[in-house]
């Protein structure tokens, strides 16, 4: 059969049978949203590149929190920025630490009715600002392994539902699954920053959470933009060593790793509309160029039809008033 026979236009005809046969649908609890908490912060300190966003006092967090939740939004994804930074990143695993002190908080506030994900590595914490320890130079991943088990052990005493590895050290998963079983935490789920690229995309929330490295890049640990396999060897490695949920990033740029990965593995996929996708709409949105609300609403659907089971982004909050206006 085809056309006259044929006639797709016939299911667009109205806005009721568009939404009768669409098959993919955005809802705020699909998205995660990220917290910056700033432990020097005594206000928001909005972030020049990224308009609209804040790092935030750990006070405030209860209340941003809360809006989020106004608008549908189930899930947070915690980053945190200390008072103090040293060689190996103590601060990152301190019990009384900025992230510690915010989990036990939205712990107490909110009980079950939000997912508390932190985020877990090293660059907010070292004066070097890498992603792990530093030994000749270099980043050493064995000896860093042991500081993310650290982490994440210190954010599950502190009430996290999910820890989010995001150093791109090798074995990380594994270290930090046996680390919370033998804590005690086998209920601890781990979202594995899985397929995390070095993407010119973090630039902007590099500003927020004061991370880029100081010497050197982040090449020797996270993926080269041409590799597509290897995303998909990182995933099945991940899944091995217990992940509960993989994840690609960025997300723009990568929706081919994100249906690749849809097809081939079972495990949930979240996907990661990271900063400098969030600035990209903003500054284009600004000089009149795009409508914000549509493309990043057609950028989110977009994400998700590749395959996303869960997003993460900066636009979470605005999803909601944006659908139901
Ligand atoms: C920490 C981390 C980064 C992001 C999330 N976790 C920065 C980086 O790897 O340089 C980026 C998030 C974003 O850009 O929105 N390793």
């Amino acid at each position: 059969m085809s056309f006259p026979d044929v006639r797709l236009r016939r299911l667009r005809r109205t806005q009721a049978m568009r939404d009768m046969i669409r098959e993919v649908r955005l809802h705020p609890s699909n998205l995660m949203y990220p917290v910056f908490v700033d432990e020097n912060a005594c206000a928001p300190i909005p972030i020049e590149s990224m308009p609209g966003y804040s790092r935030l006092p750990i006070q405030s967090v209860v209340d941003e929190v809360r809006r989020a939740i106004e608008q549908d939004v189930r899930a947070v994804l915690l980053f945190g920025i200390p008072s103090m930074k040293d060689e190996k990143g103590s601060a990152a695993y301190a019990a009384d630490g900025v992230v510690q002190k915010v989990v036990q908080r939205l712990r107490k506030e909110f009980g079950d009715e939000i997912v508390v994900a932190t985020d877990v590595c090293l660059c907010e914490y070292t004066t070097h600002g890498h992603c792990g320890v530093l030994k000749n130079g270099e980043v050493a991943n064995d000896l860093t392994l042991k500081i993310l088990q650290k982490i994440a052990v210190s954010h599950a005493q502190a009430g996290a539902d999910v820890v989010a590895p995001s150093s791109m050290m090798d074995g990380q998963v594994q270290a930090i699954r046996e680390a919370l079983d033998d804590a005690g935490f086998s209920q601890v789920g781990i979202m594995a920053y899985s397929a995390k690229y070095a993407s010119c995309f973090y630039g902007p929330f590099r500003d927020a959470a004061e991370c880029a490295p100081k010497f050197g890049d982040r090449r020797g640990y996270q993926m080269d933009c041409g590799n597509a396999r290897e995303a998909l060897r990182e995933i099945a490695l991940d899944i091995n060593e217990g992940a509960d949920i993989v994840m690609v990033k960025p997300a723009l740029a990568y929706l081919d790793i994100i249906s690749q990965a849809k097809a081939r593995f079972n495990v949930p996929i979240a996907a990661y509309n990271v900063s400098g996708e969030y600035a990209m709409v903003k500054a284009a949105a600004k000089m009149g160029y795009v409508d914000e609300k549509a493309a990043a609403l057609e950028i989110l659907m977009a994400i998700k039809r590749a395959g996303a089971d869960l997003i993460i982004t900066y636009f979470a909050k605005d999803v909601k008033s944006w659908m139901n206006p």
